[in-house]
Protein backbone atom coordinates (compact mmCIF):
# COMPACT_ATOMS: atom_id res chain seq x y z
CA UNK A 1 0.00 0.00 0.00
CA UNK A 2 1.20 3.36 -0.53
CA UNK A 3 0.54 4.82 2.31
CA UNK A 4 3.43 2.24 4.09
CA UNK A 5 6.24 3.22 0.77
CA UNK A 6 8.54 5.77 1.73
CA UNK A 7 8.66 8.67 0.08
CA UNK A 8 10.94 10.52 -1.89
CA UNK A 9 11.11 13.78 -3.84
CA UNK A 10 11.35 12.98 -7.92
CA UNK A 11 11.93 15.55 -10.65
CA UNK A 12 9.09 15.67 -12.57
CA UNK A 13 10.46 18.06 -15.04
CA UNK A 14 13.46 20.32 -16.05
CA UNK A 15 14.32 23.66 -18.33
CA UNK A 16 17.25 25.26 -19.07
CA UNK A 17 17.49 29.00 -20.07
CA UNK A 18 20.46 30.68 -21.64
CA UNK A 19 20.76 34.15 -23.09
CA UNK A 20 21.24 34.50 -27.23
CA UNK A 21 24.75 36.38 -27.07
CA UNK A 22 27.33 34.16 -27.88
CA UNK A 23 31.18 35.34 -26.45
CA UNK A 24 33.12 32.88 -28.52
CA UNK A 25 37.07 32.10 -28.05
CA UNK A 26 37.72 34.18 -31.13
CA UNK A 27 35.58 36.86 -29.21
CA UNK A 28 37.83 36.85 -26.37
CA UNK A 29 41.43 36.69 -29.02
CA UNK A 30 39.98 40.33 -29.33
CA UNK A 31 39.75 41.23 -26.07
CA UNK A 32 42.34 39.95 -23.59
CA UNK A 33 45.77 38.11 -25.06
CA UNK A 34 44.88 34.60 -25.20
CA UNK A 35 43.95 32.05 -28.34
CA UNK A 36 41.09 29.60 -28.94
CA UNK A 37 44.32 26.95 -29.09
CA UNK A 38 45.17 27.72 -25.19
CA UNK A 39 40.78 28.18 -23.87
CA UNK A 40 40.34 24.95 -26.04
CA UNK A 41 42.80 22.68 -24.57
CA UNK A 42 43.15 23.97 -20.87
CA UNK A 43 39.37 24.08 -20.75
CA UNK A 44 37.53 22.65 -23.21
CA UNK A 45 34.81 25.71 -24.10
CA UNK A 46 34.22 26.92 -27.06
CA UNK A 47 31.99 29.54 -26.35
CA UNK A 48 29.43 31.01 -23.82
CA UNK A 49 26.33 32.83 -23.17
CA UNK A 50 26.49 36.26 -22.34
CA UNK A 51 23.07 38.28 -20.65
CA UNK A 52 23.92 41.94 -22.35
CA UNK A 53 20.18 43.74 -22.27
CA UNK A 54 20.43 46.65 -20.29
CA UNK A 55 18.26 46.50 -17.01
CA UNK A 56 17.83 42.47 -16.97
CA UNK A 57 19.20 40.04 -14.05
CA UNK A 58 19.87 36.84 -12.93
CA UNK A 59 15.97 36.24 -12.13
CA UNK A 60 14.90 37.01 -15.76
CA UNK A 61 16.79 34.07 -16.94
CA UNK A 62 15.44 32.23 -13.98
CA UNK A 63 11.97 33.46 -14.69
CA UNK A 64 12.35 32.22 -18.48
CA UNK A 65 13.05 28.60 -16.86
CA UNK A 66 10.66 28.78 -14.55
CA UNK A 67 8.06 29.52 -16.64
CA UNK A 68 9.11 27.50 -19.46
CA UNK A 69 8.97 24.35 -16.59
CA UNK A 70 5.70 25.29 -15.10
CA UNK A 71 3.88 24.91 -18.63
CA UNK A 72 6.21 21.78 -19.71
CA UNK A 73 4.58 20.31 -16.21
CA UNK A 74 1.02 22.25 -16.65
CA UNK A 75 1.41 23.40 -13.53
CA UNK A 76 0.09 26.29 -12.31
CA UNK A 77 2.17 29.21 -10.50
CA UNK A 78 -0.23 29.48 -7.82
CA UNK A 79 0.52 26.05 -6.56
CA UNK A 80 4.28 26.20 -6.39
CA UNK A 81 4.74 26.15 -2.43
CA UNK A 82 8.47 26.84 -1.96
CA UNK A 83 11.14 27.82 -4.91
CA UNK A 84 14.79 27.50 -3.63
CA UNK A 85 17.41 29.68 -5.79
CA UNK A 86 20.78 28.38 -6.02
CA UNK A 87 23.24 31.69 -6.90
CA UNK A 88 26.29 33.37 -5.88
CA UNK A 89 25.22 36.29 -8.41
CA UNK A 90 21.78 37.53 -6.78
CA UNK A 91 19.86 40.16 -8.22
CA UNK A 92 20.54 42.17 -5.14
CA UNK A 93 21.99 42.05 -2.07
CA UNK A 94 18.74 41.85 -0.82
CA UNK A 95 15.62 40.89 -0.86
CA UNK A 96 16.49 36.78 -2.47
CA UNK A 97 16.41 36.40 -6.02
CA UNK A 98 13.92 33.82 -5.04
CA UNK A 99 11.25 36.04 -3.58
CA UNK A 100 11.86 38.19 -7.57
CA UNK A 101 11.49 35.04 -9.53
CA UNK A 102 7.85 34.25 -7.75
CA UNK A 103 6.39 37.55 -7.95
CA UNK A 104 7.38 37.68 -11.80
CA UNK A 105 6.10 34.22 -12.85
CA UNK A 106 3.03 35.15 -10.42
CA UNK A 107 3.49 32.06 -7.79
CA UNK A 108 1.42 34.00 -4.99
CA UNK A 109 1.12 31.19 -2.57
CA UNK A 110 4.91 30.36 -2.27
CA UNK A 111 7.69 31.38 -0.53
CA UNK A 112 11.21 31.35 -1.55
CA UNK A 113 14.86 31.81 -0.42
CA UNK A 114 18.61 31.64 -2.12
CA UNK A 115 21.09 29.07 -1.32
CA UNK A 116 24.58 30.50 -2.01
CA UNK A 117 27.12 27.30 -2.25
CA UNK A 118 28.67 28.47 -5.28
CA UNK A 119 29.35 25.66 -7.97
CA UNK A 120 27.94 23.26 -5.51
CA UNK A 121 24.51 25.40 -5.04
CA UNK A 122 22.19 23.07 -7.62
CA UNK A 123 23.39 20.07 -5.04
CA UNK A 124 23.04 21.97 -1.81
CA UNK A 125 19.46 23.81 -2.71
CA UNK A 126 18.00 20.22 -4.56
CA UNK A 127 19.16 17.95 -0.92
CA UNK A 128 17.51 20.43 1.20
CA UNK A 129 14.48 20.57 -0.73
CA UNK A 130 14.17 16.74 -1.31
CA UNK A 131 13.99 16.78 2.77
CA UNK A 132 11.49 18.90 2.35
CA UNK A 133 9.17 16.77 0.24
CA UNK A 134 10.03 13.92 1.84
CA UNK A 135 8.93 15.57 5.34
CA UNK A 136 5.40 15.48 3.62
CA UNK A 137 5.50 18.99 3.96
CA UNK A 138 5.60 20.34 0.68
CA UNK A 139 4.18 18.38 -2.56
CA UNK A 140 5.34 21.24 -5.24
CA UNK A 141 9.16 22.90 -4.77
CA UNK A 142 10.93 24.57 -7.83
CA UNK A 143 14.93 24.29 -7.01
CA UNK A 144 15.95 26.34 -9.59
CA UNK A 145 20.19 26.61 -9.84
CA UNK A 146 21.76 29.77 -12.16
CA UNK A 147 24.11 32.65 -12.26
CA UNK A 148 25.02 35.42 -14.26
CA UNK A 149 28.94 35.26 -13.91
CA UNK A 150 29.06 38.62 -16.51
CA UNK A 151 28.11 40.52 -13.98
CA UNK A 152 30.92 39.72 -11.48
CA UNK A 153 33.84 38.79 -14.14
CA UNK A 154 36.69 41.36 -15.12
CA UNK A 155 36.79 41.18 -19.06
CA UNK A 156 40.62 42.13 -18.86
CA UNK A 157 41.44 39.25 -16.72
CA UNK A 158 42.24 36.02 -19.06
CA UNK A 159 42.46 33.65 -16.34
CA UNK A 160 38.83 33.98 -15.66
CA UNK A 161 37.16 35.88 -18.22
CA UNK A 162 37.09 32.69 -20.71
CA UNK A 163 36.27 30.28 -18.31
CA UNK A 164 32.70 31.59 -16.89
CA UNK A 165 29.29 32.33 -18.61
CA UNK A 166 25.62 32.79 -17.47
CA UNK A 167 22.81 30.31 -17.57
CA UNK A 168 20.24 28.39 -15.21
CA UNK A 169 17.84 25.69 -14.87
CA UNK A 170 14.89 24.91 -13.28
CA UNK A 171 13.45 21.37 -11.78
CA UNK A 172 10.22 20.68 -10.45
CA UNK A 173 10.08 18.57 -7.14
CA UNK A 174 7.05 16.12 -6.07
CA UNK A 175 6.24 13.37 -3.86
CA UNK A 176 6.69 9.86 -5.40
CA UNK A 177 6.78 6.54 -3.29
CA UNK A 178 7.31 4.92 -6.97
CA UNK A 179 11.33 4.16 -5.87
CA UNK A 180 12.62 6.70 -7.79
CA UNK A 181 13.68 10.40 -6.77
CA UNK A 182 16.70 11.69 -4.81
CA UNK A 183 18.27 8.82 -2.51
CA UNK A 184 20.91 10.05 -1.12
CA UNK A 185 23.86 13.04 -0.74
CA UNK A 186 26.88 13.28 0.82
CA UNK A 187 27.84 17.24 0.68
CA UNK A 188 30.91 18.97 2.07
CA UNK A 189 32.19 22.54 3.21
CA UNK A 190 35.53 23.64 4.06
CA UNK A 191 35.83 27.38 4.48
CA UNK A 192 39.93 27.63 4.35
CA UNK A 193 39.21 26.79 0.86
CA UNK A 194 38.09 30.00 0.50
CA UNK A 195 41.36 31.82 -0.08
CA UNK A 196 41.65 30.04 -3.32
CA UNK A 197 38.27 31.28 -4.71
CA UNK A 198 36.28 34.27 -3.89
CA UNK A 199 35.50 37.80 -4.30
CA UNK A 200 37.44 40.21 -1.99
CA UNK A 201 34.41 42.99 -1.62
CA UNK A 202 31.03 43.72 -1.50
CA UNK A 203 30.25 42.02 1.86
CA UNK A 204 30.41 43.10 5.40
CA UNK A 205 34.27 41.95 5.48
CA UNK A 206 34.66 44.93 3.08
CA UNK A 207 31.80 47.36 1.94
CA UNK A 208 31.77 48.69 -1.58
CA UNK A 209 33.57 51.93 -1.82
CA UNK A 210 35.89 53.68 -4.16
CA UNK A 211 39.23 51.77 -3.86
CA UNK A 212 37.29 48.57 -3.98
CA UNK A 213 36.17 49.65 -7.02
CA UNK A 214 39.19 50.59 -8.22
CA UNK A 215 41.22 47.60 -7.03
CA UNK A 216 38.31 45.41 -9.23
CA UNK A 217 37.89 43.75 -6.06
CA UNK A 218 34.39 43.23 -7.09
CA UNK A 219 35.37 40.27 -9.50
CA UNK A 220 35.52 36.98 -9.07
CA UNK A 221 39.78 35.94 -7.43
CA UNK A 222 40.56 32.49 -8.23
CA UNK A 223 43.59 30.61 -7.84
CA UNK A 224 43.01 28.17 -10.92
CA UNK A 225 45.70 25.74 -9.96
CA UNK A 226 44.85 24.45 -5.88
CA UNK A 227 41.13 24.73 -6.94
CA UNK A 228 41.63 22.45 -10.14
CA UNK A 229 43.66 20.10 -7.03
CA UNK A 230 41.21 20.07 -4.67
CA UNK A 231 38.46 19.87 -7.44
CA UNK A 232 39.14 16.22 -8.59
CA UNK A 233 40.13 14.90 -5.01
CA UNK A 234 36.63 16.30 -3.67
CA UNK A 235 34.48 14.93 -6.39
CA UNK A 236 35.77 11.65 -6.66
CA UNK A 237 35.58 10.64 -2.83
CA UNK A 238 31.98 12.62 -2.39
CA UNK A 239 31.09 9.96 -5.13
CA UNK A 240 32.95 7.14 -3.90
CA UNK A 241 31.25 7.54 -0.53
CA UNK A 242 27.45 7.75 -1.97
CA UNK A 243 28.47 4.81 -4.06
CA UNK A 244 29.87 3.22 -0.97
CA UNK A 245 26.53 3.36 1.54
CA UNK A 246 23.82 2.67 -1.12
CA UNK A 247 26.01 -0.89 -1.99
CA UNK A 248 26.81 0.19 -5.95
CA UNK A 249 29.71 0.27 -7.88
CA UNK A 250 30.35 2.79 -10.48
CA UNK A 251 28.91 0.18 -12.90
CA UNK A 252 25.29 0.98 -11.38
CA UNK A 253 25.44 4.65 -12.77
CA UNK A 254 23.26 5.15 -15.89
CA UNK A 255 24.59 9.07 -16.07
CA UNK A 256 27.56 10.70 -14.26
CA UNK A 257 26.65 15.08 -14.71
CA UNK A 258 29.94 16.92 -12.81
CA UNK A 259 29.91 20.29 -12.60
CA UNK A 260 31.33 21.93 -15.67
CA UNK A 261 34.34 23.84 -14.77
CA UNK A 262 37.07 22.49 -17.03
CA UNK A 263 36.61 19.44 -19.16
CA UNK A 264 40.18 18.15 -17.77
CA UNK A 265 38.64 18.14 -14.85
CA UNK A 266 35.53 16.17 -15.33
CA UNK A 267 37.65 14.04 -17.81
CA UNK A 268 39.43 13.00 -14.62
CA UNK A 269 36.91 12.45 -12.48
CA UNK A 270 35.58 10.01 -14.89
CA UNK A 271 39.06 8.45 -15.56
CA UNK A 272 39.81 8.29 -11.43
CA UNK A 273 36.14 6.38 -11.41
CA UNK A 274 36.59 4.28 -14.74
CA UNK A 275 33.24 5.68 -15.56
CA UNK A 276 33.20 5.89 -19.70
CA UNK A 277 32.79 8.89 -21.48
CA UNK A 278 29.54 8.24 -23.09
CA UNK A 279 27.73 8.37 -20.06
CA UNK A 280 29.31 11.63 -19.00
CA UNK A 281 27.24 14.43 -19.51
CA UNK A 282 29.56 17.57 -21.05
CA UNK A 283 28.07 20.51 -22.72
CA UNK A 284 31.11 22.49 -21.24
CA UNK A 285 32.24 23.66 -25.11
CA UNK A 286 28.72 25.66 -25.57
CA UNK A 287 28.30 27.27 -22.16
CA UNK A 288 31.70 27.49 -20.44
CA UNK A 289 31.44 27.18 -16.44
CA UNK A 290 27.50 29.00 -15.58
CA UNK A 291 28.80 27.93 -11.54
CA UNK A 292 24.94 27.27 -10.19
CA UNK A 293 23.89 26.59 -13.45
CA UNK A 294 25.54 23.69 -14.75
CA UNK A 295 24.15 20.54 -13.37
CA UNK A 296 20.33 21.98 -14.65
CA UNK A 297 21.68 22.81 -17.56
CA UNK A 298 23.23 19.29 -18.27
CA UNK A 299 19.91 17.44 -17.51
CA UNK A 300 17.76 19.68 -19.36
CA UNK A 301 19.77 18.80 -22.25
CA UNK A 302 20.32 15.35 -22.05
CA UNK A 303 16.51 14.95 -20.57
CA UNK A 304 15.30 13.28 -24.36
CA UNK A 305 17.97 10.31 -23.33
CA UNK A 306 16.93 9.70 -19.89
CA UNK A 307 14.68 6.63 -18.73
CA UNK A 308 12.82 6.01 -15.56
CA UNK A 309 14.93 4.35 -13.37
CA UNK A 310 17.85 5.25 -14.93
CA UNK A 311 20.62 5.81 -11.51
CA UNK A 312 22.38 9.03 -12.17
CA UNK A 313 25.29 10.69 -9.95
CA UNK A 314 25.63 14.42 -9.84
CA UNK A 315 28.19 15.90 -8.44
CA UNK A 316 30.05 19.37 -7.81
CA UNK A 317 33.26 21.63 -6.78
CA UNK A 318 33.13 25.13 -6.09
CA UNK A 319 33.79 27.81 -4.31
CA UNK A 320 33.81 27.56 -0.52
CA UNK A 321 34.69 25.19 -0.47
CA UNK A 322 32.06 23.22 -1.19
CA UNK A 323 31.68 20.12 -2.72
CA UNK A 324 29.50 17.06 -3.07
CA UNK A 325 27.62 13.69 -4.47
CA UNK A 326 24.09 13.25 -5.01
CA UNK A 327 22.38 10.24 -5.86
CA UNK A 328 19.23 10.10 -8.05
CA UNK A 329 17.09 7.86 -9.77
CA UNK A 330 15.07 9.71 -12.72
CA UNK A 331 11.39 9.48 -12.32
CA UNK A 332 10.08 9.58 -15.98
CA UNK A 333 11.14 8.93 -19.39
CA UNK A 334 12.49 11.76 -21.05
CA UNK A 335 11.72 11.24 -24.79
CA UNK A 336 7.72 10.82 -23.38
CA UNK A 337 7.56 13.54 -21.18
CA UNK A 338 9.64 16.34 -23.61
CA UNK A 339 5.99 18.23 -24.06
O1 LIG B 1 33.82 26.28 -10.91
C1 LIG B 1 34.50 26.79 -9.80
C2 LIG B 1 35.71 26.00 -9.52
N1 LIG B 1 36.74 26.35 -10.45
C3 LIG B 1 37.47 25.43 -11.05
O2 LIG B 1 37.24 24.25 -10.88
C4 LIG B 1 38.64 25.92 -11.90
C5 LIG B 1 39.81 24.99 -11.75
N2 LIG B 1 40.98 25.45 -12.48
C6 LIG B 1 41.07 25.44 -13.82
O3 LIG B 1 40.14 25.09 -14.51
C7 LIG B 1 42.39 25.82 -14.44
O4 LIG B 1 43.36 25.97 -13.42
C8 LIG B 1 42.33 27.13 -15.27
C9 LIG B 1 41.54 26.87 -16.56
C10 LIG B 1 41.70 28.24 -14.47
C11 LIG B 1 43.73 27.55 -15.70
O5 LIG B 1 44.38 26.48 -16.38
P1 LIG B 1 45.82 26.00 -15.93
O6 LIG B 1 46.21 24.94 -16.85
O7 LIG B 1 45.78 25.66 -14.47
O8 LIG B 1 46.70 27.28 -16.20
P2 LIG B 1 47.60 28.12 -15.17
O9 LIG B 1 46.74 28.96 -14.31
O10 LIG B 1 48.61 27.22 -14.54
O11 LIG B 1 48.38 29.04 -16.18
C12 LIG B 1 49.32 28.51 -17.11
C13 LIG B 1 49.80 29.65 -18.00
C14 LIG B 1 50.22 30.89 -17.22
O12 LIG B 1 51.31 31.48 -17.90
P3 LIG B 1 52.83 31.25 -17.41
O13 LIG B 1 52.86 31.77 -16.01
O14 LIG B 1 53.04 29.77 -17.48
O15 LIG B 1 53.62 32.02 -18.38
C15 LIG B 1 49.04 31.81 -17.35
O16 LIG B 1 49.39 33.17 -17.25
O17 LIG B 1 48.73 30.06 -18.85
C16 LIG B 1 48.55 31.48 -18.74
N3 LIG B 1 47.15 31.79 -18.97
C17 LIG B 1 46.64 31.98 -20.19
N4 LIG B 1 47.23 31.98 -21.41
C18 LIG B 1 46.43 32.22 -22.47
C19 LIG B 1 46.15 31.90 -18.06
N5 LIG B 1 45.00 32.18 -18.68
C20 LIG B 1 45.29 32.23 -20.02
C21 LIG B 1 44.50 32.48 -21.15
N6 LIG B 1 45.11 32.46 -22.36
N7 LIG B 1 43.19 32.72 -21.09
Amino acid sequence: MNGDKKIRAAITGIQGYVPETVLSNIDLERMVETTDEWITTRTGIKERRILKEPGKALSDMCTEAVNGLLRKTNTAADDIELLICATVTPDMVFPDTANIILDKVGAKNAYGYDIRAACSGFLYALYTASKLVESGAYKKVIVVGGDMMSSIIDYTDRATCVIFGDGCGAVLLEPTTDETGIVDAVLKADGAGRVHLHMKAGGSLKPASIETVMAKEHYVYQEGQAVFKFAVKGMVSAIEEVLARNNMTTDDINWLVPHQANKRIISSVGDFLNIPSQKVMVNIEKYGNTTSGTIPLCLWEWENQLKKGDNIMLTAFGGGFTWGALLLKWSYDGSAQNR
